[in-house]
């Protein structure tokens, strides 16, 4: 039987998408096994999810090697994969923000040290104001950066602002909102468009009873 194959990013944000799946149909009862499995299916369901890095999703997506996923528009927009944006899940909400310290005063006659993990994103925020940037690419722990005097500012993710807080940095500028997207294959939106639609459908129902 063709399945469906569904890409879902691990932690705490795909266990309340799966959730999402799981109402519209699609459920896979071995995934609340505790294990450290990474596929699990339901032929009777016709659908194989597998947990990913939730910035790998959209490559699986785009790839084929899944027909849907749930990705951040954060990765969406920082590396632009070709697939289709099926539906905004209004889950996992937070948004893409520049945060420098307190003190902190631009002086536009030199470049702008920005340390980031979005260095697209950056990039392209920047130059529609013809900023002059030095990017600084780093892997995480982003806030680190101004309090060494690594860089100026961060262009990070903003969800509760904590991080930010506890580390005596605050939002400067907000970038753009961001939220877990549905995603899928471009090819195979086609030859399994009936379950994708389905899905589609009961997840965009489900949404809409929610208060
Ligand atoms: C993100 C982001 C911040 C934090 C913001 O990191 O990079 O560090 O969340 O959340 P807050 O505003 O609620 O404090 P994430 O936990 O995704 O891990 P990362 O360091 O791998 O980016």
């Amino acid at each position: 039987m063709n399945m469906l194959n569904v890409a879902l990013p691990k932690g705490r944000l795909g266990e309340r998408v799966y959730a999402m799946f799981e109402k519209a149909g699609f459920a896979c009862p071995s995934i609340k096994e505790n294990n450290r499995k990474l596929i699990f299916e339901n032929p009777e369901a016709g659908v194989r999810y597998f947990w990913v890095k939730p910035s790998d999703v959209a490559i699986y997506v785009e790839r084929g090697a899944a027909d849907i996923g749930v990705a951040g528009k954060d990765i969406l927009l920082e590396y632009q994969p070709d697939v289709y944006e099926l539906l905004d899940l209004k889950t996992g909400i937070c948004r893409m923000a520049v945060a420098a310290k307190e003190d902190f005063r631009d002086d536009p006659a030199r470049p702008l040290k920005v340390a980031t993990k979005f260095t697209n994103i950056a990039r392209n925020y920047y130059a529609a104001q013809g900023r002059d940037i030095d990017i600084i690419h780093l892997n995480g722990s982003i806030e680190i950066a101004p309090i060494l005097g690594l860089s100026d500012v961060i262009v990070d993710i903003v969800e509760t602002g904590t991080t930010l807080r506890e580390n005596h940095l605050s939002v400067r500028e907000t970038i753009v909102p961001i939220s877990a997207r549905l995603i899928a294959n471009k090819a195979n939106f086609k030859f399994k468009n009936e379950p994708i639609e389905a899905i589609v459908k009961s997840i965009s129902e489900q949404m809409e009873a929610l208060p």
